[in-house]
């Protein structure tokens, strides 16, 4: 498996990664959702506000993870969301997540990013450095269903600090469904 960062050229691979991997675990509702997103995320979102770092094994793309910027009007940190991840099914738990996401938080930090923020599982998130924060410590740009699923790290060696102000997201994750 080889990590490559970026997507030109990709976005078809990358939006089927995501269909399949998300219509296997969740079903096809969710499946096509996660779908929509990607597409829309790769599509719309400006250059300078997105990350996507992809696993790949003999030239098909098998595991991806994106992040986008959040803003925070009243704060100078550059915060980064994970959201959403993916490893094709029949690469699941081989450790695969895991070095994706350990190699984007360290390409991250070198890139002067300070905060990363994802949405997810926090026993999975736990494993590469997110700690459940609360909205008081990083104000969600919409409702969260499940606000034990808020997570956060800081790539720097200062703590995670609080966040000042509302936060505001890219703007293909500003749809409800995803939160
Ligand atoms: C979540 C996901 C990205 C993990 O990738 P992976 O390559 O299988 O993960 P790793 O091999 O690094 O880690 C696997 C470990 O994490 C655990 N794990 C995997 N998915 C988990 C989940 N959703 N919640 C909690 N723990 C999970 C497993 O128990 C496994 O532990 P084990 O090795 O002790 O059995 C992958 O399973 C996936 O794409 N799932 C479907 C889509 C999804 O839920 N994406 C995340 C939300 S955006």
């Amino acid at each position: 498996m080889k990590i490559t960062t970026g997507f030109v050229g990709r976005e078809q691979a990358l939006t089927e990664l995501f269909a399949t991997t998300f219509t296997t675990s969740e079903g096809p509702d969710e499946g096509a959702l996660i779908a929509d997103l990607v597409r829309d995320l790769l599509a719309e979102t400006p250059t300078k506000d997105i990350r996507v770092f992809c696993a790949e094994d003999e030239g098909l793309v098998i595991g991806a993870a994106i992040f986008t910027r959040l803003t925070y009007s009243h704060d100078p940190h550059v915060v980064f969301m994970l959201s959403p991840m993916a490893v094709a099914p029949a690469r699941q738990r081989q450790g695969m997540g895991k070095a994706l996401l350990a190699h984007a938080l360290e390409a991250l930090r070198a890139d002067g990013i300070q905060i990363a923020i994802t949405y997810g599982d926090p026993n999975y998130y736990g494993r590469v450095g997110f700690v459940p924060i609360t909205e008081n410590q990083a104000r969600a740009p919409l409702p969260l269903s499940l606000p034990h699923g808020w997570l956060g790290q800081s790539l720097t060696e200062d703590e995670m600090p609080i966040l000042q102000g509302p936060s505001t997201c890219v703007s293909a994750l500003n749809r409800s469904g995803v939160w």
